[in-house]
């Protein structure tokens, strides 16, 4: 009897944990019970805190934590407080996938920060439409994004724009006539900016004289910089992430290439400028504020900022911060946190005033806002042009 009874233990759990396992995904979540009414406002976020990409997430995180402390010090949204909860996915697509799937169904968020990388982005947003919970990407630029539904949202500017504004300061600031570039094949960010980048650049009348790929976490980049050099491009576009990109400069500078690479906003890090050392030095690199920006709004971020961490925020620290106040906002002006509420708030945000710039939200649910272009000059990032988009 005793060894029946430890059986049919066994046998239950073991159909009980096969019916607590989420259908929709491939991944194993165990499904817990509705949650009890929370006395807080459950938001998750999910980001690289690790790995290659890890400032993104990093930087995200403490913009966000800034934006709820001073939230909850003014008594929180709709009475209550709200809390965070983090999910580190390492900058891996397919752990996107999983957060995003614990911080539904495990911790029963309302709404879903995250993520930098367009990659994880576009891994984790179908989880969040399947379950009409609100997705708000501080940072994924790639035109896909939010394509994945009405629940998908993001609050900076998509890489149509940015990837035409960088083929532009190339062909009509530099001179640049012909071009190289050098993609990260593995990356829909990459990819899809470089596509934006050659078409715009051809448009203008430049040549791409060398088009060639790598892989996120490579560490050899001579054979494809070797055909470069031989091409003798003007130019050489690099729209990949930092840790790449500065040791893809170094490898350049030895083989002799001074021509200026230029990016887009997956340079910008405190590490482009630490791990690449002089070969960053005279590239350029677009992206979504600087640090000496007059206006007052980046002047009493910066300072807070500063004040805590000891050094300057970077762009995703802002984009963190701009991401959690929207999403504050929509959730006071829902008045309440289901999802088809939030969403119908947040489609509907118009000229919120955030620290990168003014936000409205529009009907792709995309943002339409400025960018920088910087210079990095002595290991600076120097503020080189401003570009806003026209409407
Ligand atoms: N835009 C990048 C992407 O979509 C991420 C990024 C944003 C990187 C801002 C740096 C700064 O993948």
């Amino acid at each position: 009897m005793k060894t029946f009874l430890r059986w049919f233990g066994l046998a239950l759990c073991v159909a009980m944990a096969g019916c607590g396992k989420k259908t929709e995904s491939t991944t194993d979540v165990t499904v817990r019970p509705a949650a009890k009414v929370s006395d807080e406002i459950l938001i998750g976020e999910y980001g690289s805190m690790t790995g290659s990409t890890a400032t993104f997430g990093i930087g995200t995180h403490k913009g966000i934590m800034i934006a709820v402390d001073e939230i909850n010090d003014k008594g929180g949204i709709l009475g209550k407080k709200v809390k965070i909860l983090l999910e580190d996915d390492q900058g891996d697509a397919k752990q996107a996938n999983n957060a995003v799937l614990k911080l539904i169904k495990r911790d029963h968020v309302v709404a879903i920060l995250g993520e930098v990388a367009s990659s994880c982005s576009r891994a984790a947003a179908p989880i969040c439409q399947e379950n009409k919970i609100p997705m708000l990407s501080p940072a994924s630029t790639n035109i896909e994004v939010t394509r994945n539904g009405d629940y998908i949202f993001r609050s900076c500017f998509v890489d149509p724009f940015q990837g035409a504004v960088i083929s532009k300061f190339a062909f009509a600031t530099l001179k640049a006539r012909t071009g190289a570039i050098l993609t990260d094949k593995n990356s829909a960010y990459s990819v899809g900016l470089a596509q934006v980048i050659k078409e715009e650049f051809a448009k203008m009348g430049g040549k791409i004289v060398a088009d060639e790929s790598y892989q996120a976490n490579d560490k050899e980049f001579k054979p494809q910089l070797t055909t470069i050099r031989e091409a003798k491009p003007d130019i050489i576009f690099v729209p990949g992430y930092y840790t790449d990109c500065a040791l893809l400069a170094i490898q350049a500078r030895e083989l002799g290439i001074t021509q200026p690479i230029i990016g887009g906003d997956g340079w910008d890090s405190e590490k482009t400028t630490e791990i690449g050392g002089a070969a960053v030095n005279g590239c350029y690199f677009s992206t979504h504020y600087h640090q000496d920006d007059p206006r007052p709004e980046v002047r009493s971020f910066v300072e807070k900022f500063k004040k805590l961490h000891q050094s300057a925020p970077d762009s995703m620290a802002v984009l963190g911060y701009d991401a959690a106040n929207i999403l504050f906002d929509a959730i006071r002006r829902a008045g309440k946190t289901e999802g088809s509420a939030i969403r119908d708030a947040l489609a509907a945000t118009k000229d919120f005033q955030g620290v990168s710039d003014k936000i409205t939200i529009d009907k792709d649910r995309n943002a339409l806002k400025g960018l920088v272009v910087i210079k990095i000059d002595e290991g600076k990032f120097t503020f080189a042009e401003l570009v806003k988009p026209t409407p």
